[in-house]
């Protein structure tokens, strides 16, 4: 176990070179030491960023469920694997021990096989915070069947675009879900997708919320009944390190999602070790990422790496504004919550509250604060710093994405001297790299450029479902032989990183990756509306808002703008979810263009975040009187 556990920074040091003079020999030796398989890998690592093409332990076997669940229960049987924290308070929070979790997966795992499911076929799972999603997770994997989980906050249409576009033949969800005070309709909202997806020939609802729903004859069934008779046990399937283990549709500047396809080993051996250090989980802690499974942050950090160690993992089915601002400070005394996993939104949210929530909670047990998804601010930093870890739990900003599968860059508590709004130094075996404009690599500190990693990690998503030429595309034609993050970094004079955004068409709002071009496609498809851009402004809470730039068709102009703003918003909240709704509606007669028809955002961004002292160079614009038009209109 030596090198599994990092204690200090001379520590860190030292197996950051060993990890970048010899990856192979470092992952080896992790891989070996600490994970069950089946049968060992024949090579550790063969990469080549030009086709792309990344292979870890290949020819190793291996069953992911095993190393989350089996191999824990002669040790940790009795151990709470997962404590499920309900949306109301006055229910009463679930603990399901490892032998628990071991039978109900295997019950699910058998269903699905009683389905016809087989090693290799997609399952949708579009299910709310509920144990049912964390198991259902864990049944796919345990037989081989790839997951592709659905946040259950997206429209009918994101839904019936992510079923079709990996071919599920079957969809896990549930009567609805509870948000807050809300309930939401969720089998409603899979009824009108799957009108889209004949495809789909099964449906298997979990009950939440006792909601009366249309039950489809000979395609729908109550999940309990099929449970209830299922055999609790059932053997892993032997799967390939490469095998695939999920799909997570994730926004790309344009287009379509990009289905995110991770696979076996890797992500196993990555995500548990991240895990471990990056939270410095002991034994007896309880931890908590308060981010849903339907986003990577909770596949890696609240399903796999977790179990992966034999951790005990909180699911919150509720929301931070429910029945109060105290209901996390709550949740944290009520369990003993020692790791706390958050977004800069969340606590920019809290933060607004005051401190009059937390006075009234213990918070004693914290010991590491994380936060993810966007920068985070320093106000928002001090903020979490003082107030919730009481200036002694050091806070780990981990910078991450989807397509890397778990945390690349983040300080290692006790061991990292954390810095505000920097996430540091990189996790073991990842090398980061600073390009410039030109392509060249700035090797200097005090620089800023654009984030790329030079050298394979073992979780890195290895395709796009479908469409492998859009995966090189996208992550490694813009840089030679790297891998393009699309955010830019600043690294200081220590070398540590700081993440400063986006550089490319997505717009991160409230820690949720929005591109421009599904929302754009969205609005345009209304019937007064002939053009129109988007771009982010910032907000003192959700990070990023988004504002519109709005074109009529001749026959909207008549219309009244109230109402039509209304329509607009309706129309994104269908189209992709409420989550992409847009906070300012400008309607104006023309878009800033290039001579060669291409948006200038730039422009758009600075006149929303009414910062137009600067404009820079618009004379190259196609028509530059558009400009001065746009800046009346908007103050
Ligand atoms: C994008 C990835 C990784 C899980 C949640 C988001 C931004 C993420 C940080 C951070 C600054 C961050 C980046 C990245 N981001 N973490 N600590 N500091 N920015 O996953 O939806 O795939 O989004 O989120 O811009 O590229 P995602």
């Amino acid at each position: 176990m030596s090198n599994y556990h990092i204690k200090n920074l001379q520590e860190y040091f030292h197996l950051y070179y060993k990890s970048v003079r010899n990856p192979e020999l470092f992952w080896e030796e992790i891989a070996e030491e600490n994970f069950v398989w089946r049968k060992r890998w024949d090579n550790v690592l063969s990469w080549d960023f030009t086709k792309p093409e990344i292979k870890w332990f290949e020819g190793a076997q291996l069953n992911i469920t095993e190393n989350c669940i089996d191999r824990h229960l002669h040790t940790r049987g009795d151990k709470t694997a997962i404590i499920f924290e309900p949306n109301n308070p006055n229910d009463p929070a679930e603990h399901i021990t490892y032998k628990q979790l071991h039978e109900r997966v295997c019950k699910f795992a058998n269903v699905l096989k009683d389905k016809g499911v087989q090693k290799g076929d997609r399952i949708c799972i579009y299910l709310p915070m509920i144990p049912e999603l964390a198991v259902a997770v864990l049944a796919c994997a345990r037989i081989g069947a790839i997951h592709s989980v659905v946040f259950a906050g997206f429209s009918a249409t994101a839904l019936a675009t992510r079923i079709n576009d990996c071919d599920a033949k079957i969809v896990l969800t549930s009567d609805g879900s509870y948000r807050g005070a809300k309930t939401i309709d969720l089998k409603g909202i899979v009824d009108e997708a799957l009108q889209d997806c004949p495809g789909v020939t099964k449906v298997l609802v979990a009950k939440r919320i006792q909601s009366d729903i249309h039950m489809e004859a000979g395609r729908d069934e109550w999940l309990q009944p099929l449970l209830d008779s299922a055999a609790s046990n059932c053997e892993v399937e032997i799967m390939e390190a490469e095998d695939p283990l999920f799909i997570l549709y994730t926004s790309g500047s344009t287009g379509k999602p990009k289905g995110m396809l991770h696979t076996t080993g890797g992500y196993m051996v990555y995500t548990a070790y991240t895990f471990k250090n990056v939270f410095q989980y002991r034994e007896n802690d309880v931890y908590w990422c308060t981010a849903d499974i339907g986003w990577i942050t909770g596949h890696s950090y609240i399903v796999y790496g977790p179990l992966a160690n034999g951790a005990t993992t909180l699911m919150f089915e509720g929301v931070p504004s429910y029945p109060d601002f105290g209901r996390f400070w709550e949740v944290v005394q009520k369990h003993k919550v020692n790791q706390f996993y958050t977004a800069p939104t969340a606590i920019r949210a809290l933060a607004k509250e005051g401190t009059e929530h937390l006075e009234k909670h213990d918070l004693s047990s914290l010991k590491v604060l994380g936060t993810v998804g966007e920068p985070i601010n320093e106000e928002a930093w001090h903020w979490y710093n003082n107030n919730v870890g009481n200036s002694n739990c050091p806070i780990v900003d981990t910078w991450w994405q989807t397509e890397t599968g778990g945390i690349l860059i983040s300080p290692i508590p006790f061991s990292t001297p954390t810095k505000p709004t920097y996430a540091t130094l990189p996790m073991l075996g990842v090398q980061p790299a600073l390009m410039d404009e030109n392509g060249n690599e700035i090797k200097s500190n005090q620089v800023e450029g654009r984030l790329c990693i030079k050298f394979p990690w073992p979780s890195v998503a290895r395709t796009i479902w479908g469409n492998h030429q859009r995966y090189k595309d996208t992550y490694f034609s813009a840089f030679e032989n790297m891998y393009f993050t699309g955010d830019g970094a600043l690294r200081d004079e220590v070398g540590y990183y700081r993440i400063t955004g986006r550089v490319d068409d997505v717009i991160i709002v409230s820690g949720h990756n929005l591109g421009t071009a599904p929302i754009e496609d969205a609005i345009n498809e209304h019937p007064a509306v002939a053009e129109s851009a988007i771009v982010g402004f910032p907000h003192d809470v959700k990070g990023n808002a988004l504002y519109g730039y709005v074109i009529l068709k001749e026959t909207g102009e008549s219309r009244d703008r109230d109402n039509l703003r209304k329509e607009i918003n309706q129309q994104i909240t269908d189209k992709i979810g409420p989550i992409a709704k847009l906070d300012k509606i400008q309607f104006t007669v023309g878009l800033p263009k290039t001579r060669s028809g291409k948006i200038m955002r730039r422009i758009l961004r600075k006149i929303a975040s009414k910062d137009t002292s600067n404009l820079g160079d618009t004379s190259t614009l196609l028509n530059p009187e558009v400009v001065q038009k746009i800046m009346d209109d908007a103050f």
